[in-house]
């Protein structure tokens, strides 16, 4: 699995009137609350009196307090108190779990999976849109390949046949012909754009424009974000508008991926803000099944067999991709200096 990366653990509009979120991260189980002075607080979801889920409890103040027997933690893991214990007792040492370094960015709780001295607070991707735009969200278990999940989101030559009954039209074809991907590739991103067809019904296109062509950027971030961004100019008295769809997925164990999709917009139905929100989440819940039944169906044939997918020239993308997913899954599997010098024999 994956480890030495932020992670989106949830949204903050989540974490209203005391609510504790649980989650499993790269095979870690954590609980996610926003104590009563606002402080966003992720701690591992197991307390270590009798070992039952911390979330199965409440919140106190700024603490977090066990279901159980009511032992109470703060935001550093450490328990702050004990209902049994008389004043004069002293609360345990050992009496302390695992607490993670957390941060709010583009409307979202980002935790930190890892080793300390490999945190890199850059490598949390600029989903700049959703500090302003209008947004809707879905989460999803997948039982796919977290490699096929990270590509599906820029997969282009998949549109028109996963999604000819949901966005094929919005998206237009793309046949045979060559996109020029316009590719940008640096040490952890890849990014690009191309254009597909505009193949939209009359009334779409009254609604998205006449051009032949529509504007498809993508982008992908190591390991675990990526980015299909719809860009339609201004035309009779449209201004131009933008649906950008991003995609964040990680292992949640050996077997399942959480793949969360993440749908803005702006200036598409801005006098109906209530059913662009509604439309928008029909729509993408939609696609995204799509998307899962393929991902699922892929590593359904893995692992029954040993097999190796047939690639062809077109699959262009995949080839770029997989060279930088094999070369940053190396690099983080690569041990720190300071990691091999506590190793070494005394
Ligand atoms: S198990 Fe948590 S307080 Fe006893
Ligand atoms: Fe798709």
């Amino acid at each position: 699995m994956i480890r030495n990366q932020w992670y989106l653990v949830c949204f903050e509009d989540e974490l209203k009137n005391g609510k504790l979120l649980k989650r499993k991260i790269v095979g870690e189980e954590i609980v996610v609350f926003k104590t009563e002075s606002g402080k966003v607080v992720v701690l591992q979801d197991r307390c270590c009196h009798r070992n039952v889920h911390l979330s199965l409890g409440y919140i106190k103040g700024e603490h977090i307090k066990c279901g159980y027997h009511g032992w109470e933690f703060g935001a550093t893991g450490k328990c702050e108190h004990i209902p049994s214990l008389s004043p004069e007792e002293k609360i345990p040492r050992a009496a302390c779990i695992k607490s993670y370094d957390s941060q709010i960015k583009h409307k979202a709780v980002w935790a930190y999976f890892g080793d300390a001295e490999k945190k890199d607070e850059a490598t949390i991707p600029p989903f700049k849109e959703l500090d302003h735009w209008p947004m809707v969200y879905n989460y999803h278990v997948v039982k796919g390949n977290i490699k096929l999940v990270a590509e599906s989101l820029f997969d282009s030559h998949h549109i028109n046949h996963v999604h000819r009954n949901s966005i094929k039209t919005l998206m237009g074809n793309l046949h045979s012909e060559k996109p020029d991907y316009h590719l940008t590739v640096t040490e952890k991103s890849l990014q690009g754009w191309y254009l597909r067809d505009n193949e939209n019904s009359i009334f779409e296109k009254v609604y998205f424009g006449f051009e032949d062509k529509v504007e498809a950027h993508f982008g992908y971030w190591f390991p675990h974000s990526s980015q299909l961004d719809l860009r339609f100019p201004a035309h009779l008295t449209m201004p131009a508008r933008q649906m950008v769809i991003y995609e964040h997925f990680y292992e949640i164990d050996e077997d399942n991926v959480m793949m969360i999709q993440i749908t803005t917009w702006n200036r598409i139905f801005e006098y109906n803000p209530w059913f662009a929100k509604w439309f928008m989440l029909r729509k993408s819940m939609k696609i995204v099944e799509e998307d899962i039944a393929f991902l699922e169906s892929n590593k359904y044939w893995h692992s029954r067999e040993k097999l190796n997918d047939l690639l062809i020239k077109p699959d262009e993308l995949t080839f770029e991709f997989t060279k930088l997913w094999n070369k940053n899954i190396k690099r983080n599997a690569e041990k720190t200096y300071q990691e091999e010098t506590a190793e070494l024999p005394n």
